[in-house]
């Protein structure tokens, strides 16, 4: 049985998976290609690919029976083909959803008390300074957040965990997820609306939408051109989701009071891009889901999760299950007994 590791970071190590895999006795092996051609010629015959797979790649990876995202977004796996092709893929469901809504929250809260510009203020001799300067350089400067209106792209998982925080902060929550129930947005106490209607009314918009063909430029001028006068918008799902150069114009012209993104449409961006220079915008490197706790958390379930396949059982976290009925890990079990 042969688990192979595509372009993984040469940092990045394999201890905790391969403790999953070594009952089995097997363990990653990395490999380092150019492109599809090389990929489908070492590894035409591995179990399991972990790594960014093509839909072409994944036709001529004739043995493989699972290939694992070590996220929670799939959108780097052609998962259509996979499917096609009788190939599991899983992700890592619950095991950052705590990490991810505190990040939305960190980026709220430092985008909303303008925590950057407070910080270079009390650190450059201006302490004095703050108050007289935050409402003439700042514009609508600080916002009260109690009492004003979440607004949630999305109602999945990473969203009801930002929702439960929206309201211990005393926020009135509003979300727009087509496909989930109404029903299950009141139950938990969150207004179900339409996507126009959340950018109208949300002060504070936190998308967390996945990266699909739905979803591509789902966001852009038009909502942006509907917001508050001081709203902020946050994102934490995916940078393409997000029209970014209409989200820049919102900002330049003042539409928007900032922004806070986990995530750009370019990763990492260009040094030109102008929302590196923003004082209003707060940017991080796509670190939402790391913790100490998650770092490990989902390596161990990758290991078992590939550990399962290796048995010829259905692993946890399948993202793909129409794929079951034809799943060729069930042969591939019993080919290697
Ligand atoms: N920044 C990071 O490091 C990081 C970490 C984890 C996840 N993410 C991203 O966050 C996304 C959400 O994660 P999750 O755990 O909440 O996923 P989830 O699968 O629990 O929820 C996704 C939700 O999006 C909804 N959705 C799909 N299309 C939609 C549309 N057109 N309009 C509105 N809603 C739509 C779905 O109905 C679902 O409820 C992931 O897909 C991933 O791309 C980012």
């Amino acid at each position: 049985m042969r688990v192979v590791a595509v372009n993984s970071h040469p940092e990045v190590t394999f201890e905790y998976e391969d403790a999953a895999l070594a009952p089995l006795g097997v363990r990653i092996e990395r490999l380092r290609v150019a492109d599809d051609g090389e990929l489908v010629a070492a590894a035409a015959d591995a179990d399991v690919v972990i790594g960014r797979v093509s839909g072409a790649a994944i036709a001529g990876l004739t043995r493989c029976r699972h290939v694992p995202s070590g996220g929670i977004g799939v959108d780097h796996i052609d998962v259509a083909a996979a499917t096609e092709h009788g190939i599991l893929v899983t992700n890592m469901a619950d095991t950052f959803v705590e990490e991810v809504a505190n990040h939305a929250w960190m980026l709220i809260l430092v985008v909303a008390r303008r925590g950057l510009w407070l910080h270079e203020m009390a650190t450059t001799g201006r302490w004095s300074d703050a108050l007289d300067q935050l409402f003439p350089v700042l514009r609508l400067a600080m916002p009260r957040l109690t009492g004003q209106t979440l607004g949630l792209v999305s109602f999945g998982r990473i969203a009801r965990a930002v929702a439960r925080r929206g309201q211990a902060f005393g926020m009135d929550v509003i979300a727009h997820d087509p496909y989930v129930p109404d029903d299950v947005l009141r139950q938990q106490g969150v207004e179900p609306v339409d996507l126009d209607g959340l950018f109208q009314r949300a002060d504070v918009v936190s998308c967390h939408l996945p990266w699909t063909a739905e979803t591509l430029h789902l966001i852009g001028e038009r909502h942006f051109a509907q917001m508050r006068p001081g709203a902020i918008f946050v994102n934490t799902g995916r940078g393409k989701v997000v029209d970014e150069a209409a989200l820049i114009r919102a900002l330049e012209a003042g539409r928007l009071a900032g922004a806070g993104l986990d995530v750009l449409e370019q990763e990492p961006p260009e040094p030109s891009n102008p929302l590196l220079r923003m004082a209003n915008v707060t940017i991080s490197p796509h670190m939402a889901s790391v913790s100490d706790v998650s770092a490990i958390a989902r390596r161990q379930l990758l290991g078992r999760q590939i550990a399962e396949t290796l048995r010829g059982r259905v692993p946890p976290g399948v993202v793909n299950p129409a794929v079951l009925p034809r799943w060729r890990g069930q042969a591939g079990a019993a080919a290697s007994t």
